[in-house]
């Protein structure tokens, strides 16, 4: 059995570059790694995507907001992350389900028990190992993420950059929460600080994490 690790954190909390870093460091240690992310990672899930990230959309209401993230995990999930665990892979997902607690309760205000409903439905008790939480200023982060959007010569993926300051603290409020409740899964990181720093941190906690697990395994 794999070992699966999700991402988290507000819009240029930097978590992309930290997936890949992670990634490259794990391969060369000689694991099997997957990375891929939500929502997103296979191509039902990539239409999905389109529509919940496509800024014109501005009509897409909360409740099928949350239904959409839901289905395009359901696909993700069944075709792609529990089939790379079955292989013995590590997966390393870019967001899951704590960003439907963040965003669609914390930002958006739907009930916990109805997140947790379609969440644990989507992804058939899937739960992550480890989910590292890069922890950031909104108003760094969006800054960021604006900049990067206007420079990407790709689809306008900008519907969550076009929100409020005040969701995006929201959101934030709702991660740092999740980590309050579960510090032994959710491992906070100081995203302010250097992109070396930062891996650094990531990759002790993830070693560490790696060894509990064979050792459990021997
Ligand atoms: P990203 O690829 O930049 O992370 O964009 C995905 C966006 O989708 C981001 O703004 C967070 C949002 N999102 C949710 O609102 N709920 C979810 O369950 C997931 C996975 C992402």
């Amino acid at each position: 059995m794999g070992f699966f690790i999700t991402f988290e954190g507000i819009e240029g909390c930097g978590k992309t570059t930290q997936i890949r870093l992670l990634g490259e460091y794990l391969e060369s240690l000689g694991y099997r790694v997957v990375m891929t992310r939500e929502p997103g990672g296979c191509a039902i899930a990539d239409k999905i995507r389109a529509i919940l990230l496509d800024a014109d959309n501005r009509e897409l209401l909360p409740l099928a907001e949350l239904l959409l993230y839901a289905a395009a995990r359901a696909q993700h999930v069944s075709l792609v992350i529990k089939p790379a665990l079955a292989e013995g892979s590590i997966v390393l997902c870019d967001r899951f389900t704590d960003a439907t607690i963040a965003y669609q309760s914390a930002g958006r205000g739907i009930d916990r028990t109805t997140i947790d409903l379609l969440n644990d439905l989507a992804c058939q008790s899937l739960v992550p190992a480890l989910t590292v939480l890069i922890d950031c200023d909104p108003q760094t982060g969006l800054e960021r993420a604006r900049q990067r959007i206007e420079a990407s010569a790709g689809p306008r993926e900008e519907r969550f950059e076009l929100e409020s300051l005040e969701f995006h603290r929201r959101v934030r409020n709702g991660y740092l929460e999740l980590a309050r409740l579960e510090p032994s899964r959710v491992l906070k990181i100081d995203g302010s600080g250097t992109i070396a720093a930062i891996s650094e941190s990531i990759v002790g906690q993830v070693r560490n994490k790696l060894e509990v697990l064979a050792h459990a395994i021997r």
